[in-house]
């Protein structure tokens, strides 16, 4: 076959095919925006899955009406604009990828007020081709409707599992985000039942009680982070850790956030759990939410189409920030006696990891 550029909506598909997995990847990068909006207030409404429907609305800063077609566009973004960018990510969202992935895969309404104007705006997209804007009465803010979710993409469809995982995973993706933001106000129906919420209070302990009730709240240890120099430039954690006795039989409930995203990553779960080093049993697992921040100039998040790795400039000096915070927060828990304070050697941890 000759080389031939291919038609604006087969690529369209093959970049979803990236960035769409499933429909809570669609979630995600709903709420990443939201979140970059500077929202207070994110609701999220699903129906059969996330297949049916999955509607996001925020009250962010809302999108201007001449910025509204470009929405939708491949690579347009407001987060970024030159190359040197890339070198320094402070927002969530960069690519200018989400919006045109998830509207080549489904059908998206978009209602949209930005803060300096009077009335909103609404405009549909139906399989990648942007419709009419038309003014519409709203708040500010972004409400984002995508329904029929795969609707030409069978082959993905095909691999999803039941509604009832599906539904499960958004669960838990909406709830990890709301452990991350915990001064941000989440609320997650689903199937018509509304499900979860959080009351954006600011306290870990509260979005934790949420999250996996109040006695394992209770239980959990803040990390302090106010005896930090203010000289001090380096990556710092904060967040909340279990009690050694609070340990699950997997890493499932160690959340790792980097800047504000969620991300995986073995060396830093390691570190942790390094941290419990001769508190916890064999095979057990403690639980935690790390609220990892560092220099948008020392981490890459450029490295994966979803967003959920990010590479390091000196690995080895995050490594010891996460296990040496969370071991002195450990220590001076009065949860936590008789604990031997001896750091443990990192350097075949490392290598493990
Ligand atoms: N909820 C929202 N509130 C305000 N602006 C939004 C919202 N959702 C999208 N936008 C605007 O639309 C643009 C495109 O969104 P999209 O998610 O496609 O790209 P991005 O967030 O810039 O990068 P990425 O592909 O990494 O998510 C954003 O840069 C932003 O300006
Ligand atoms: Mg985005």
């Amino acid at each position: 076959m000759p080389i031939r550029v291919l038609e604006p909506e087969v690529a369209g598909r093959i970049a979803a095919g990236e960035v769409v997995e499933r429909p809570s990847s669609v979630v995600k990068e709903l709420l990443e925006n939201s979140l970059d909006a500077g929202a207070t207030r994110i609701d999220v409404t699903t129906t059969g899955g996330g297949i049916g429907s999955i509607v996001v609305s925020d009250n962010g800063v809302g999108i201007p009406e001449v910025d509204v077609p470009l929405v939708f566009q491949q690579f347009a973004t407001s987060k970024i604009n030159r190359s040197e960018d890339l070198n320094s990510i402070n927002t969530l969202g960069f690519r200018g990828e989400a919006m045109y992935s998830i509207s080549a895969v489904s059908e998206v309404e978009l209602i949209t007020r930005a803060v300096d104007e009077k009335v909103g705006v609404n405009i549909n997209i139906l399989e990648g081709n942007v419709g009419v804007i038309s003014p519409a009465a709203a708040n500010v803010g972004t409400k984002v409707a995508v329904r029929n979710l795969f609707i030409n993409f069978p082959a993905r469809k095909k691999f999803l599992r039941s509604q009832k995982s599906e539904t499960g995973r958004i669960a838990t993706l909406v709830k990890r985000y709301s452990m991350i933001w915990p001064e941000i106000s989440f609320s997650l129906s689903q199937e018509g039942t509304r499900f979860f919420s959080t009351t954006g209070s600011g306290s870990f302990r509260d979005v934790i009680a949420a999250v996996y009730g109040v006695e394992t709240s209770n239980g959990m240890i803040l990390i302090d982070s106010q005896g930090i120099d203010p000289e001090y430039l380096g990556p710092t954690l904060g967040g909340i850790i279990g009690s050694p006795s609070q340990t699950r039989a997997n890493r499932s409930h160690i959340n790792i956030f980097v800047n504000g995203r969620y991300i995986q990553n073995r060396t830093l779960s390691y570190a942790f759990e390094q941290a419990y080093h001769g508190l916890v049993g064999h095979r057990r697992f403690p639980i935690g939410v790390l609220d990892l921040r560092l220099s948008g100039e020392t981490v890459d998040v450029n490295v994966h189409p979803a967003k959920t790795e990010v590479r390091f400039l000196n690995e080895s000096e995050v490594f010891g920030v996460v296990q040496s915070t969370v071991r002195d927060s450990l220590l001076s828990s009065s949860n936590v006696q008789g604990v031997s304070s001896r750091p443990v050697d990192n350097s075949a941890i490392l290598d493990q990891a």
